[in-house]
């Protein structure tokens, strides 16, 4: 049996439409996870970008549009190891890099590509920004999101709160905009507003900004588009797992059309797909791409990427439906998958094609320790598999029956 994540959605139903400030504030949590045990900078980055905002007087509309790109700022970090020199260095020569990337990232969905030059230029200095006669209201916000950033990243790397930690901000001349450190610094003097960093306090402090507007609703083929840019990200923390997410994603279509379903589970069942490893995003670099054993511990911290999967998931669509058919791919019918070990009564036909999609995107796809295995290699070991009580029979005869299609879809051929 596994544990509930309430969050007032009925189990199991796909909505037909999804809101957007839910979406992003569980993307940001997903991408937040890149910095392994150290999570929330994303949600404090936009409470004090946001504060910022407020303290300049700025419109509630300026203040959610800033916010959402706060919450998005490191969609472009995807690795560890990036994460670690972002955090560490106040300057990091790299950093530019990631904004690009994250900014690419956003302007791929329609509905986040307003954002993209806020996440583009976060990274910027003031003077450089005023210097290239970036746009006024652009430029400010992005160096908001920048300000904010640093703060919490010196917070992160153990400066005490308060005007002292504004100072050494100022000490980087040039790097934010006057009236954003005035504003910052006026904000510091108050004791409370960094105690609002912390949980709980900043998750409701966030939920009331939000609601200050009216939601913007995205229907299904907008999720999916975004789903597709997110699986990118994904599939980015490894150069083992290029294509993985996209492949599974549109493998388990595949299966799922032969299998009769219809056309609003399909569209969950592509979701599913692209986002079913979201949880690998705190897997640390080395661990993920390492090539020899794992001991007990690492064991267990890679098993722990589907569960993470299933949190990020239950809070953006809701418990059942597209977050378990994503977060059960490790599960088997024998009870012997990880890490909820479910038996053949608790898994669905849906989180049955995930598991089957995702076990022949992996055997299609190059690893340094073995070539891509061939058709007949892979119909054999699902063949195994089946026999194991690993994988559903239903499922696996319907691949072997469209090898060839698979074989295209999981490898992008
Ligand atoms: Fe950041
Ligand atoms: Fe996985
Ligand atoms: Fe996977």
């Amino acid at each position: 049996m596994v544990a509930d994540i309430g969050t007032g959605v009925p189990m199991g139903a796909i909505p037909s439409c999804f809101d957007l400030d839910r979406l992003i504030l569980a993307l940001s949590d997903a991408f937040d996870l890149v910095g392994v045990d150290k999570t929330g900078h994303s949600r404090r980055v936009g409470l004090v970008a946001a504060r910022i905002a407020e303290e300049l007087g700025w419109e509630n509309g300026e203040v959610r549009s800033l916010l959402r790109a706060a919450l998005l700022h490191d969609c472009g970090v995807s690795t560890t190891g990036e994460h670690h020199d972002l955090m560490g260095a106040l300057r990091w020569a790299d950093s530019v890099e990631h904004a690009a990337r994250g900014a690419g990232y956003l302007a791929a969905v329609p509905e986040l590509a307003p954002l993209a030059p806020l996440v583009a230029e976060h990274h910027t200095a003031w003077t450089n920004l005023c210097h290239r006669g970036v746009a006024g209201d652009v430029a400010l916000a992005a160096n908001l999101i920048c300000l904010a950033d640093r703060t919490d990243a010196l917070l992160q790397g153990g400066a005490t709160a308060g005007r002292e930690l504004v100072a050494a901000l100022r000490g980087h001349g040039g790097f934010f905009a006057p009236q954003a450190l005035a504003a910052l610094d006026r904000l510091a003097r108050c004791e409370a507003f960094w105690f609002a960093l912390d949980e709980p306090v900043l998750s409701e402090a966030l939920a009331r900004l939000m609601a200050a507007g009216e939601p913007v609703l995205l229907d299904t083929k907008a999720v999916v588009r975004l789903a597709a840019v997110v699986g990118g990200i994904i599939d980015r923390k490894s150069p083992y797992t290029e294509c993985h997410s996209g492949g599974v994603a549109k493998v388990s279509v595949l299966l799922g059309k032969a299998l009769g379903l219809g056309e609003a589970t399909l569209r969950g069942l592509e979701i599913a797909g692209y986002l079913h490893d979201i949880g690998k995003l705190r897997i640390p670099d080395e661990l993920l791409n390492r090539q020899g054993a794992l001991d007990a511990a690492e064991r267990l911290r890679m098993a722990r990427h589907a569960f993470d999967t299933r949190v990020i998931l239950t809070h953006a669509f809701g418990p059942g439906g597209v977050a378990d058919w994503a977060s059960f791919h490790h599960e088997c019918l024998s009870g012997n998958g990880y890490p909820f070990h479910l038996r053949e009564g608790d898994l669905c036909l849906e989180a049955r094609i995930v598991a089957v999609a995702d076990v022949f995107q992996a055997l299609a796809q190059y690893r340094p320790y073995r070539a891509p295995l061939t058709t007949d290699e892979i119909a054999a070991l699902m063949d195994g598999m089946v026999f194991a009580g690993k994988l559903d029979a239903q499922v696996v005869a319907a691949c072997k029956e469209r090898m060839g299609e698979c074989w295209n879809m999981a490898t992008g051929g």
